[in-house]
């Protein structure tokens, strides 16, 4: 094993939101830093500086690691002393099957490992950062590169450590966070345990890999399930015609009782993602996780069910969408029940589809419009994102509108 201060080369490959600013975090750190994408474009625009992601921040961050001389992009790796595996790990096309649900994608990472494969020697670290089914370290990562010839555990250490930042705090996070090391050996979780302890102030908690990639699926599994309550919460409610946001308020005053936002669905590349991972492996013993998933599945059709029952009431409705992101304040459409939304208005031609994304400058699908010329021209206002610049909406402006909101921005 070397020594900690050794590992001063890094190789991180995949540079998205995780990717990016880890690169970049380690290069105004000391470290020297190459990062590696398949994208030409991502790599070009890397190199000039600049950044192809919204993250606050990352922009300042990426200029001055690459003016450094710390940061370089390139498609191909290098040899380095520590390896980390930044890629997608989405879930296969196509709907769930009635007996393990939807099936995680591997191939992100499986490619990922056979490119740094040839730049592996004695002595190097390999971290596998992507969300994970159980079992993946050892049985992709780690299988690959013993199948290469390399002497995994002995003097090549292949560790799990899951990322868990927020977009739109990333670069707080990735310093400020605990983090979960698991080894696939002792000596892997050690060597693993203390890189990140040269970079990360939170706590870096050392575990075997398993129980690395269970604890990430169970963080993003519980919030599932959470937010499931919620949504079937709200579809209660609303059949009732009773305010579920005022009835979440009111029982969260129980000193014991703190239930989530509802919302237009779940989405993103993990909480509607990562559950599934859990149900594929273990589908007998995980009915409540994939019952969530499917509750927070289904909760866009509502919403959809809900426009076209109010669309019935024009002759020619303009119907404005608020948001098309996953979530409040990011550009990221991944698995975006908004997205979906709008897509499935303009598909079912239910009526003028307008929308406002205030976190993107153009779109393929949509002709995107500012806040206030949505609002103006709309017959009915569908929010379905809580972006910042929406709370700007009082009821009192949107008298004559018809309001679908799924996020209790307006009160
Ligand atoms: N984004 C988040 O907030 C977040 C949070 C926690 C965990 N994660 C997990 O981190 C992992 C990465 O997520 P992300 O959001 O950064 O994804 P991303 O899609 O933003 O970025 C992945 C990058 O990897 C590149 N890539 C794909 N295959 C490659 C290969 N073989 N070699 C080199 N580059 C390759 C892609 O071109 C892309 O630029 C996923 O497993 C995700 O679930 C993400």
């Amino acid at each position: 094993m070397k020594s900690a201060s050794e590992y001063q080369k890094v190789c991180v490959i995949g540079l998205g939101y995780i990717g990016l600013p880890t690169a970049s975090l380690l290069a105004t750190k000391g470290f020297e830093v190459v990062g590696v994408d398949i994208s030409q474009k991502v790599v070009n625009t890397i190199n000039q500086g600049e950044i192809h992601i919204v993250e606050p921040d990352l922009d300042i961050l990426v200029k001055s690691a690459v003016h450094s001389g710390n940061l370089s992009a390139s498609l191909e790796p290098c040899e380095a002393d520590v390896f980390i595996i930044a890629v997608p790990t989405p879930f296969k096309d196509g709907g769930p099957d009635h007996i393990s649900g939807k099936k995680p994608d591997l191939s992100y990472i499986d490619s990922a490992t056979k490119k740094i494969s040839p730049y592996i020697k004695a002595g190097d670290l390999v971290i596998l950062e992507s969300t994970s089914p159980v079992g993946t370290t050892d049985e992709v990562v780690a299988k690959i590169l013993k199948q290469a010839g390399h002497a995994i555990g002995e003097n090549v250490f292949v560790s799990h450590c899951p990322e868990r930042v927020l977009p739109g705090r990333i670069l707080i996070e990735l310093v400020e966070n605990d983090r979960v090391v698991g080894g696939i050996n002792e000596e892997s979780t050690k060597v693993t345990v203390n890189f990140y302890e040269r970079f990360v102030r939170g706590a870096v908690l050392a575990t075997t890999a398993k129980t690395a990639e269970m604890v990430k699926l169970t963080e993003n599994s519980s919030r599932d399930v959470q937010i499931a309550f919620a949504n079937e919460l709200s579809m209660i409610c609303e059949t009732e015609n009773i305010d579920t946001w005022e009835v979440i308020e009111l029982a969260n005053r129980h000193p014991r009782v703190n239930i989530l936002n509802p919302g237009p669905g779940v989405g993103g590349h993990c909480i509607a993602v990562d559950p599934w991972f859990i149900v594929d492996r273990s589908p007998e013993v995980s009915k409540l996780i994939r019952t969530a998933r499917e509750v927070n599945d289904a909760k866009p059709e509502w919403v959809i069910n809900r426009v076209v029952h109010c669309a019935n009431k024009f002759k020619d409705p303009i119907i404005a969408c608020l948001g098309l992101a996953f979530k409040a304040d990011v550009d990221d459409l991944r698995e975006s029940p908004a997205y979906n939304i709008a897509k499935e208005i303009q598909r079912k031609e239910i009526g003028r589809l307008i929308v406002c994304e205030p976190n993107l400058d153009d779109h393929c699908e949509f002709d995107l419009y500012e806040l206030d010329d949505v609002i103006e021209q709309a017959d009915i206002i569908l929010l379905l994102v809580d972006h910042k610049i929406f709370n700007r909406c009082k009821a009192s402006d949107l008298r004559e509108k018809l309001v679908i909101d799924t996020r209790g921005i307006i009160r």
